[in-house]
């Protein structure tokens, strides 16, 4: 675990009731982690309207606002993940890919699972500021793990 433990910088990363669908799961959980990120908190969700709304709100005004709220409350669970380590909040989004799939490069997590951005599999904070709010939003800080050290095998 090399480099890992070094950065605090997190991200909120969530995968839709899509991803979830579709039992995609391990491989998002596994891209995040052999890129070198470290889980520090997890648990499915189903998400109730007020949390959904409240995720959401910067983009109240948009048109496509109630069907994005509808598509995360359709009853199928979300993943909500923290995950932290150096520049996760911008690498995460490249991992992720670009909002509309059809600009998400090949690799990328939209690039390699979908075809429309109303069904884009995956949420991922945007900036600092959305990572703290977002984390907030749908953690408890004793969820989160403050304490991760590589094992020390030569200590087995
Ligand atoms: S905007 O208009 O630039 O503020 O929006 P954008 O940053 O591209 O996207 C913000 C989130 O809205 C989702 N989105 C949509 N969902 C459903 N239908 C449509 N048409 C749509 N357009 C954008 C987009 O996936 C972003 O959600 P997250 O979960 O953050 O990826």
């Amino acid at each position: 675990a090399g480099e890992l433990g070094t950065s605090t910088e997190r991200s909120y990363v969530m995968i839709k009731p899509d991803g979830t669908s579709r039992q995609i799961v391990g491989d998002i959980i596994s891209r995040f982690e052999r890129r070198g990120y470290m889980l520090v908190a997890m648990k499915t969700v189903v998400p109730s309207q007020e949390l959904a709304k409240e995720h959401y709100i910067d983009l109240a005004k948009k048109p496509f606002y109630g069907g994005l709220v509808k598509y995360i409350t359709n009853g199928t669970p979300v993943v909500a993940m923290v995950w932290q380590g150096k520049d996760v909040i911008r690498q995460g989004r490249r991992l992720v890919g670009a909002t509309n799939p059809l600009e998400a490069n090949p690799g990328s997590i939209r690039g390699d699972f979908c075809v429309s951005v109303g069904r884009n599999i995956i949420h991922a904070s945007d900036s600092h500021e959305s990572a703290t709010k977002e984390i907030g939003l749908w953690f408890h800080e004793k969820e989160l793990a403050t304490e991760y050290r590589p094992i020390a095998w030569d200590m087995i």
